[in-house]
């Protein structure tokens, strides 16, 4: 299992003015955690809570079908483009990032075992699609569109562009490139693919964008490029089982929740840094900040603005750039390691140079010079009385990448009950959503458009 450590976010470590009395908060809060934990797993299975994500890692009948597509389509396609934005592409992003070679899309087919490449847009950059669409051979390109509302502009408009280029270069033939996930009633993309005939999956009732990422918007990709699903789900099976512990002391997202909530509302850290220890999770962070943002930054019932601000960072890039800030900067901070155990490579540092500054790392490993930054920087926290709370990994695979995602989809669950807010709308990004609609000449929006050309100032429309 992986591993949780909250010994920095102590005040017997770094003081009773940054630190938390942990001792004394798991007890405060005990019966208060204890009630939304079994709340959450009272109510993940009705209607209309927005629990669903709860029982993906349990869904054999997705994790089948994707399965059975991902075979029969097997050596049809030398690359694969997810269209999508927010929670339909970061899932994706995070777990491919971590699961596959580092350089997947360099390798050859043989090297990639015959599984294609896989990229994912996750922008409406006008350079890098066109750049990527002039580059890869769409007749062997699968196009995976993901929207759960199935008329996300930017999502739409990506598949719109891709959708004409794919017809004009393949003919009628252009369908069997394309694979829908949306929504199993609704939606425009529901509609299209219908009249269009493509194969399509399901985004499930009460599963947001932003914790879909074991339903068949992961899932699909996953198993189209070769990741072991069982794996995965097994991972978040276990870490299910152990969340469901009501007792906070031993139940880790529990305690990464309060300890992130009192951090924000008591001690002033309204910062939370997510920082991994390997290139292989950055995209983890990217994640964990859409989950962290989009959940809790709400208004509450009390009519306040609430929600801690997460801001990702790469150990141990960052500790020649942010870092400086977390030291030194306003004590407004909590950072969150994620550390790994054991890499699947070892590095050894050859003995080549006697200089006193560099001598000593001959004969080190480069894996251990990695931890040991990490250990360094959390001890200079210390020193500087900034609280850091450490999860490890004992080594980055399905299983355990399953785990994690998991763990902090509950952790950011048990938070959004701490605030006393809805952790599964984003009314906040619903208004900029109808705003682009007003913008981009949408019927029904014209007067909306006029209100926004006063607000901002623009003389013209788009
Ligand atoms: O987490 C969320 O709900 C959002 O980030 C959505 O995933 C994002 O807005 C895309 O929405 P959709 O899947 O409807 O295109």
């Amino acid at each position: 299992m992986i591993k949780f450590d909250y010994r920095n976010a102590d005040l017997s470590v770094i003081g009773a003015e940054n630190g938390l009395d942990l001792a004394q908060e798991f007890e405060n809060y005990k019966s208060q955690i204890s009630e939304i934990i079994l709340d959450l797993n009272k109510r993940k299975d009705k209607r209309g809570q927005g629990l669903q994500w709860m029982n993906l890692g349990y869904s054999e009948e997705t994790a089948w079908y994707v399965k059975e597509y991902a075979s029969l389509v097997e050596n049809r396609f030398d690359n694969i483009i997810v269209l999508g934005i927010g929670g339909s592409a970061l899932g994706g992003l995070a777990v491919t990032n971590a699961l596959l070679h580092p350089y997947w899309n360099l390798l050859s087919k043989e090297q990639r075992n015959g599984y294609p490449r896989i990229f994912f847009l996750d922008n409406i950059d006008p350079d890098s699609i066109s750049s990527l669409l002039n580059m890869l051979d769409l007749k062997k390109t699968l196009i995976n569109v993901i929207t759960k509302s199935g008329d996300t502009a930017e999502t739409m408009a990506q598949y719109m562009i891709v959708k004409d280029i794919l017809e004009k270069e393949l003919g009628d033939d252009y369908r069997k490139n394309i694979v829908a996930t949306t929504d199993k009633n609704s939606g425009i993309l529901r509609q299209i693919s219908e009249q269009e005939g493509y194969k399509t999956f399901v985004v499930p009732d009460d599963v947001g964008g932003r914790f879909s990422v074991f339903s068949a918007v992961g899932l699909l990709p996953f198993a189209l490029v070769g990741i072991d699903i069982d794996e995965l789900t097994s991972g978040i099976k276990d870490m299910d089982l152990a969340l469901k512990n009501t007792d906070i002391h031993q139940n880790i997202a529990g305690q990464n929740a309060l300890i992130q909530y009192l951090m924000d509302t008591k001690k002033g850290k309204n910062i939370s840094v997510m920082m991994p220890y390997s290139n292989k999770l950055q995209y983890v962070a990217d994640w964990y900040v859409q989950l962290m943002a989009e959940s809790l930054g709400k208004v509450n019932s009390q009519l306040e603005n609430v929600g801690p601000t997460p801001l990702k960072a790469l150990g141990a890039t960052d500790q020649h750039s942010l870092m400086q800030l977390c030291n030194e900067g306003p004590n407004d901070k909590i950072i969150n390691f994620i550390r790994v155990e054991e890499f699947e490579n070892k590095l050894e540092i050859p003995e080549i140079f006697q200089y006193t500054g560099i001598g000593y790392l001959g004969g080190k490993s480069i894996n251990s010079l990695l931890n040991a930054e990490a250990d360094s920087t959390k001890a200079s926290l210390i020193d500087y009385k900034r609280p850091s709370v450490t999860i490890t990994l004992p080594k980055i695979d399905g299983y355990h990448i399953g785990q994690l995602l998991y763990m902090f989809e509950i952790q950011i669950a048990i938070e959004g009950a701490l605030y006393g807010i809805d952790a599964y709308n984003q009314p906040g990004v619903e208004q900029a959503r109808n705003y682009i609609y007003a913008l981009m000449g949408r019927a029904g929006y014209e007067e909306s458009a006029k209100s926004i050309h006063e607000k901002i100032g623009l003389t013209s429309v788009v």
